[in-house]
């Protein structure tokens, strides 16, 4: 006669257990990680006039519509902008552009959204679908420089997908749409 394991034995159970200590472990640790102060930038770059002057964020992050990583603008298209804006001399915070600019350097940006390597984010889909920057990002009218937001993580990625067409859900909660 076949002997059949007790149930807390059987490999599915201790899989799928695993799994959840292992995603509310997750969640944990991806909470503490993305609740972190917002970092020390090497200029007080302001989110606030340069969105409020009108200026679209896809002018200074354009890769957000065609792939995985939105990118940060370059020396070149700050100073495209600013060699013609009076204030350069006043300015302590473009004086550091400026100097940046002269160094003919890149400015060393600190990342502020950062999810673990294992997983993968991408941009476009969520574009494509008309999925606003500030919903994920926060209102940039209203801060200088990139703040982080706490909690985003699988949990908040699954909530938003559970939103979308009932249809949709089986390919926008399998594991390997995100992990792989
Ligand atoms: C929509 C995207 C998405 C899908 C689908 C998804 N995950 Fe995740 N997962 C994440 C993100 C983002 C994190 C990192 C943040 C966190 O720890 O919650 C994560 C973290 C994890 C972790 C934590 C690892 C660690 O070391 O902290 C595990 C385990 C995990 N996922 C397993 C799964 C499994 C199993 C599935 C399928 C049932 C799944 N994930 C589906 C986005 C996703
Ligand atoms: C499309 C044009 C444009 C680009 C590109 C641009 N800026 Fe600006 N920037 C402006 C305008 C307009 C203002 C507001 C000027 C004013 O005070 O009236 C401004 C203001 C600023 C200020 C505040 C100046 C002060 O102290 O009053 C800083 C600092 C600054 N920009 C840095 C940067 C940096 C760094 C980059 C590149 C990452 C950049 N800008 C790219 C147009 C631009
Ligand atoms: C559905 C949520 C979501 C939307 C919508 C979204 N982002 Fe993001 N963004 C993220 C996540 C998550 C990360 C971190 C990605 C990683 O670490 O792989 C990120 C990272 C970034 C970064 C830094 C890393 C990089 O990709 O260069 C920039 C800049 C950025 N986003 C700009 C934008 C802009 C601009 C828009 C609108 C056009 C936008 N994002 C829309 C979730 C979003
Ligand atoms: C004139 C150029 C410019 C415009 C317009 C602009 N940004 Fe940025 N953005 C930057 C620069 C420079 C940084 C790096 C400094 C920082 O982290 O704030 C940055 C950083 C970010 C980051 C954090 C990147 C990271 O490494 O995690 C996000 C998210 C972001 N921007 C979203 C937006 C959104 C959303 C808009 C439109 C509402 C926008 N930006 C408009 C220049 C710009
Ligand atoms: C505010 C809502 C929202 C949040 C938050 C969100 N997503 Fe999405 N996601 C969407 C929408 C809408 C789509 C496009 C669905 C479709 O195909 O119509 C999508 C699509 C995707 C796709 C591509 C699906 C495909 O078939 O190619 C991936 C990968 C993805 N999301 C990963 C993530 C990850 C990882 C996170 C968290 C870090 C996240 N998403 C957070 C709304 C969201």
């Amino acid at each position: 006669m076949k002997k059949t394991l007790p149930w807390w034995l059987r490999p599915w159970v201790r899989v799928t257990a695993g799994l959840i200590v292992l995603i509310l472990l997750g969640g944990a640790v991806g909470g503490i990680y993305l609740t972190q102060t917002v970092p020390q930038q090497p200029i007080q770059f302001p989110h606030n006039f340069h969105v409020g002057a009108g200026i679209p964020c896809l002018y200074c992050h354009p890769g957000a519509q065609w792939g995985p990583v939105a990118g940060l603008p370059s020396t070149q298209k700050c100073w495209g902008c600013h060699q013609q804006v009076a204030k350069t001399k006043t300015s302590p915070e473009l004086q550091k552009l400026v100097a940046y600019v002269e160094k003919g350097e890149g400015i060393p940006w600190v990342p502020v959204f950062i999810q673990p390597e294992f997983v993968h984010f991408n941009h476009r889909p969520h574009v494509a679908a008309g999925v606003a920057c500030e919903t994920c990002h926060g209102d940039m009218k209203k801060v200088t420089v990139a703040q982080p937001i706490p909690r985003q993580n699988m949990g908040w990625c699954l909530s938003c997908h559970a939103k979308q067409a009932p249809e949709k859900w089986t390919r926008l909660s399998d594991c390997s749409l995100c992990h792989y």
